[in-house]
């Protein structure tokens, strides 16, 4: 074989397996294979730690991300309040703040291995301002990240004025992804027809549709009913996804054991936010109080493509958040109880294959012939890197080294006490 750029030995995979050797050169995955000894201009030993492909954030919104408290705090906590403080901060938003924020934001993700993401952009401002700030911050961010934009009408793209022709505007500047927000329409009929009238958009352009769909404690919530509809007549199975779909979580059992698979019949994804869907949630009951999140398991079980996304980072919905898809997949196994090996596998999927499933993403993964792009985590296993929130040791993108942390090694030893309690040994690796 001839020289390397790049030779990672002794590498546990997210899949299980391990000792393993991934040769990198021209920026691609030329070999994977147990104890490769092949000649490179860089070799790195794991040591046995995880390898794993780059986190992938399916869902978020990057036009509003580390604006929290500007221009106020949500106090309510709700997904309305957060709908109305994002209302007053638009007529204050710069072209220049915007970027800035976003591109803050990329810095963080790509420290922490998140190489590609879909972010909604709000299209209801007929200024279209966001867009042109997110398709400036695409541009700068490629050799780095993979940002998909979603032209996203957060007022409605029939309840607000001028709706529809915003969103077709954002998609002729070069927004990528047809989005919508059923829930937030006037009724459900209308509801009912913007998905049809944005999947029919979607079908005639050869797009994608990503809606936020039945974000909303209500059980009568049935938005994505019709989205897998739509998404069955117009053939566009496998480019459509439904976001959040909270009102699963309260739905009738009956209903959902013909709605499963309904979905898993069109081939409609679906994402989950747990840090947001745990936030904003149940916030009109009194107790017990609902977790809000859909149905992961069940979903993951009747075959559809589930995903975790991040959503939102500090902003007027959440004023957490680090640009951490590891948080992220601890907070969805902790809310769907994912609890088992299998669960906690499946959690580790959601914020890196399953997401890129999504977004679509070609050359992505730990196969021969992918982009050699993937995080080298201080952990011995998902479900180890999950629980730790575990360290990036190294970041590469196309076979370069993007971002790097160094290892930290805790060693908590109690010492000096009393002999009653010395029988406590704390000796904790990471
Ligand atoms: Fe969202």
């Amino acid at each position: 074989m001839k020289m390397l750029d790049l030779l990672v030995k002794n590498a546990s995979l997210h899949d299980g397996r391990t000792h393993m050797s991934v040769a990198v050169r021209g920026g691609l995955i030329v070999e994977i294979a147990p104890g490769l000894d092949v000649p490179a201009h860089e070799v790195i030993d794991a040591g046995g730690l995880l390898l794993s492909p780059p986190f992938v954030d399916a869902h978020f919104h990057m036009d509003a991300c580390l604006s929290h408290g500007l221009p106020r705090v949500n106090e309510s906590g709700t997904l309305l309040e957060g709908i109305a403080v994002w209302g007053e901060l638009k007529p204050l938003l710069s072209q220049e703040a915007l970027i800035e924020r976003a591109l803050s934001y990329c810095d963080w993700a790509v420290a922490k291995g998140l190489l590609a993401i879909r972010s909604h952009v709000d299209t209801s401002d007929p200024s279209l301002l966001p867009v042109e700030a997110l398709l400036e911050v695409k541009r700068l961010v490629a050799p780095y990240i993979d940002l998909q934009l979603v032209a996203f009408p957060q007022d409605g793209v029939l309840r607000s004025p001028g709706g529809v022709e915003n969103l077709k505007r954002a998609l002729d500047m070069g927004v990528d992804v047809v989005g919508g927000i059923p829930h937030f329409e006037r009724t459900m009929a209308e509801g009912a027809a913007s998905v049809r009238l944005l999947c029919e958009l979607a079908a005639e352009r050869g797009l994608s549709v990503d809606m936020h769909c039945d974000e909303t404690d209500d059980p009568l919530s049935r938005h994505i009913e019709t989205l897998a509809f739509e998404a069955q007549r117009l053939g566009l199975q496998g480019r459509v996804n439904g976001s959040h779909c909270t009102s699963m979580h309260s739905m009738d059992n009956y209903y959902v054991s013909k709605l499963l698979p309904l979905i898993a019949e069109s081939g409609v994804s679906v994402i989950a936010n747990p840090l947001i869907n745990i936030t904003l949630q149940g916030r009109h009951d009194s107790y017990p109080k609902r977790r809000g999140m859909t149905r992961v398991p069940e979903l993951m079980a009747a075959g559809v493509n589930v995903a975790f996304g991040h959503d939102c980072v500090m902003d007027p919905w959440y004023g957490m958040g680090s640009g951490d898809m590891l948080e992220v997949a601890h907070m969805g196994l902790h809310v769907a109880q994912m609890t088992s090996q299998n669960g906690m596998r499946d959690c580790f999927d959601a914020v890196t294959v399953n997401a890129a499933k999504v977004m679509r993403l070609q050359g992505y993964g730990l196969q021969v012939g992918c982009d050699a792009s993937f995080v080298l985590l201080q952990a011995r296993d998902a479900a180890e890197a999950i629980r730790l929130r575990a360290n990036r040791l190294k970041v590469w993108r196309k076979g370069k080294l993007v971002a790097e942390t160094p290892e930290v090694i805790a060693r908590l030893t109690v010492a000096n006490r009393p002999a009653r309690t010395s029988f406590f040994k704390v000796n904790q690796e990471f």
